[in-house]
């Protein structure tokens, strides 16, 4: 593993304390520290926006490089500050196509996650292109937050589920031994924010359907965790800042939002905050199934759900509920501590909930 480079220079802050007196005050400054945002999607965005924003007064900001199969789809982003570099070409499964763009990191996310796929497709990018990305940041002498998910799980049937805990497993590995403070993994329930896929998906439903469905009562639990609240826990944690790592370096966090909902009280809260009324309609399971075997054969639309997917909502996607202190002295950091503590220095700050945010796009 490459030293990690670190580099520093002064800037001037011009002050003007009179009408002619004009006083230079020179404040140490570290030059901005390259943060590579591997999986430009939907939280890449989001992530990219919080790393050039400073958080507080004086707070870090980082360069961000955008890394993507489709860099032109990233043009929206990376267009909104000099802060972010030229978009770069990679496919994680691929980890040479890696090394242009984590060079002189000293931060890699890695986001890259799929929703459909067969098992091979799974295993190729959530286990061994995770694999890949930490290899190739690890190589680079970068730090890494690799973005997993909530019901994470090696002996799950689901391949979403146990690619996701095999793609944590091979991160670890990668990083054992010295390096292991040098990962932290955030583990999200479902996110909501601008662009989502989850709440815009069933608000745009509700438009054309004359109900909305649920499958087998619609009661698993989810946490809804606000996209700007992961950004938020990326930010902090790409401060590099000492008593932050000891913390969390090498921790698990599950980022769940303020409020727990069943599934079917997220299709009230989406019919609530995109002004329609609809049934909500519960259909069996198998109900599911039989819709996931037509629309897997078919290309991906509004309507497309897999078996898998029904299968995953038979069980709740809510964060560990060990105690705070349980969860601070085993593998696990608390999000919500996080947000809290550290987000900005002297102030609490708060989870952000859906009740705040949804109307803000749904409507
Ligand atoms: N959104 C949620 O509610 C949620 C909840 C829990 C966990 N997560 C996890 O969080 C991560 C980010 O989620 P997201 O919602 O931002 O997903 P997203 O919008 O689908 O972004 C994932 C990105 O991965 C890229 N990608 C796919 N295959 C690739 C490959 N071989 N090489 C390089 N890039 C590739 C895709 O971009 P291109 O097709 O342009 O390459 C896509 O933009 C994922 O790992 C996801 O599993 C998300």
């Amino acid at each position: 593993m490459q030293k990690r480079r670190e580099h520093s220079h002064i800037i001037f802050l011009a002050l003007t304390t009179g009408r002619d007196e004009q006083k230079r005050i020179a404040l140490p400054k570290m030059n901005p520290s390259k943060v590579v945002i591997c999986g430009a999607g939907f939280l890449g965005k989001h992530i990219s926006r919080a790393l050039i924003t400073p958080a507080f007064p004086g707070s870090p900001t980082h360069q961000v490089q955008l890394a993507s199969r489709n860099p032109q789809k990233t043009n929206s982003v990376s267009k909104e500050s000099p802060g972010i570099l030229e978009p770069s070409q990679i496919d994680i499964t691929n980890e040479s196509s890696l090394v242009p763009a984590f060079s002189n990191a000293s931060l890699v996310v890695s986001l890259v996650g799929i929703m459909h796929g067969t098992s091979a497709d799974f295993d190729r990018i959530q286990w061994e292109g995770a694999e890949n990305v930490a290899k190739a940041a690890a190589r680079a002498g970068a730090r890494l937050i690799h973005v997993s998910a909530i019901g994470a799980d090696k002996q799950s049937q689901i391949p979403y589920n146990r690619t996701k805990a095999l793609g944590e497993e091979a991160v670890r590995e990668v990083y054992r031994g010295k390096l292991e403070k040098d990962v932290v993994i955030l583990r999200p329930s479902v996110v909501f924010g601008p662009e989502d896929d989850f709440f815009n998906r069933f608000s745009r439903l509700a438009r054309v359907l004359p109900f909305l469905p649920v499958f087998g009562g619609g009661t698993s639990r989810f946490q809804p965790v606000y996209v700007r609240d992961i950004a938020r826990a990326v930010e902090i944690i790409a401060r590099n800042d000492p008593s932050i790592n000891a913390i969390v370096g090498g921790k698990i966090i599950e980022c769940g939002g303020p409020d727990i909902f069943t599934y079917k009280e997220i299709m009230q809260l989406v019919l609530k905050y995109s002004g329609r009324r609809r049934p909500i309609i519960s259909l069996p399971f198998w109900m599911g199934k039989l819709q996931g075997t037509v629309m897997e054969q078919l290309p991906i639309n509004l309507l497309t759900v897999t078996r898998a997917q029904v299968e995953q909502l038979k069980s709740d996607n809510v964060v560990n509920l060990l105690t705070p202190q349980s969860r601070v002295d085993a593998a696990f950091f608390p999000f919500d501590a996080l947000i809290e503590q550290y987000a900005v220095p002297d102030k609490k700050i708060s989870l952000r909930s859906v009740h705040e945010i949804l109307s803000t796009y749904l409507a």
